[in-house]
């Protein structure tokens, strides 16, 4: 697998998951006798639950569970101040995106101090210069790549959201487990699986793409596209097979694979766009994301570098003949995507998404404009391979309202 090799987090696949194997990480990466503190959300989750309550008969171990979903600067700081006290030899983070976030935050600050806020934004005060504890995170969501990324998504005090970029956030090793994803909710599956299959894009249309990222980036966004359906369908309890190795699982390497793919590039505009959306209509990271997929691929696809890629990846899952041209066989692939979405029931439009309505207005239509006026200050946005201006994203938020 190149993505081992491409990787500096060393990531390992389990199928059960137990105590045994949670000292059998912390063993592995050299961790002694120190305290273990766990970084994990206020829902109950047995597999995961059972497994610390059985560390804790041997081990010293601490946890912290007060992650929240898209989680603020003041919890983070919070939470380091928690484990300050504990002096943790290693943390490890059990969950989602925002958990895996949290836990990658929360050790850069016991090692660097300060608030959360100091490091995010454009007027940064301080960056982060020391490692923090032994890191391992371990994914309960099929989508976010975080366990193999150097960057992590906050929301300063301010309410703006921002990507923090260190490779002092990067986890030591993270564990890929088919059990803990063996039972996700279909719109769960949906919104991650879509944050994935767009990371592997945003890489693919990056300024910052190599014949390294291009290649990690073309196998993963293949990878999510076959495993995406299947597992969605498998969550929804349609076509679950017995002992056949889940679609889910399937899913989670992908995910995992465009993780490592992102991580050399960063992302784009449709993450640049995505957080505005959050930010002021509290959509979910994947599917504010899967929002702005289908207006983005279509202008990022008629760069003909992008085009030669994306045809790769269409001739590679079936979607267009081999005799297509690049052009034909990119356009096949956009189309698949957007079908997917729809399928998978995530919005595109602003008179989808729940509680906003039907607008004609020309005033409220420029003023929703202008709230997107600040992710042109978004460092992701200036990756995209076609430079976006005020008048692009204008067009792109046009074609969404009535
Ligand atoms: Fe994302």
């Amino acid at each position: 697998m190149i993505e081992t090799f491409a990787s500096p987090t060393r990531v390992g696949e389990i199928s059960r998951f137990d105590a045994e194997t949670l000292s059998g990480a912390a063993a592995y990466l050299g961790a002694g006798q120190g305290t273990i503190l766990f970084v994990v959300d206020p829902r109950p989750f047995p597999v995961r639950d059972a497994a610390i309550a059985e560390l804790a008969k041997t081990k010293n171990i601490a946890v912290l569970d007060r992650v929240v979903p898209d989680p603020k600067s003041a919890d983070i700081d919070a939470m380091a101040e928690a484990a300050r006290e504990l002096k943790p030899e290693i943390v490890i983070g059990i969950g989602g995106g925002s958990t895996l976030d949290s836990a990658k935050a929360a050790a850069m600050l016991l090692a660097n101090g300060g608030s959360l806020d100091d490091y995010l934004g454009p007027n940064a005060s301080r960056v982060a210069e020391k490692k923090g504890p032994l890191l391992v995170l371990i994914p309960t969501t099929a989508g976010t790549g975080s366990e193999v990324t150097r960057f992590g998504v906050y929301t300063a005090r301010t309410g703006r959201k921002y990507t923090l970029a260190s490779p002092l956030l990067r986890a030591d090793a993270a564990l890929l487990c088919e059990e803990l994803v063996a039972s996700l909710p279909a719109p769960l599956v949906a919104m991650a699986g879509y944050d994935a299959l767009t990371h592997a894009l945003e890489t693919l249309w990056n300024k910052n793409a190599t014949p390294l990222s291009d290649l990690l980036a073309e196998k993963a966004l293949a990878a999510v596209y076959e495993n995406l359906r299947a597992a969605w369908e498998e969550s929804n309890g349609r076509t679950v097979k017995k002992n056949s190795s889940s679609a889910c699982f399937g899913l989670l390497r992908a995910a995992n694979a465009a993780g490592v793919a992102f991580d050399k590039t960063g992302t784009a505009a449709i993450h640049a766009l995505s957080f505005i959306l959050s930010e002021e209509w509290h959509l979910p990271h994947g599917a504010a994301c899967a929002f702005f997929t289908g207006a983005i691929y279509s202008r990022n696809s008629k760069e003909a570098a992008v085009a030669a890629k994306l045809a790769r990846v269409a001739r590679r899952t079936g979607t267009a003949a081999e005799t297509d041209s690049d052009s034909t066989a990119a356009a096949k692939l956009g189309d698949a995507f957007e079908t997917l979405r729809a399928d998978l029931k995530l919005a595109a439009r602003f008179a989808e998404l729940e509680g906003f309505g039907q607008t004609t207005d020309a005033r409220k239509t420029a003023e929703i404009v202008a709230r997107f006026g600040t992710s042109l200050d978004d460092p992701k946005m200036k990756n995209n391979i076609v430079p976006m201006d005020a008048e692009s994203v204008r067009a792109v938020l046009e074609e969404k309202l009535p």
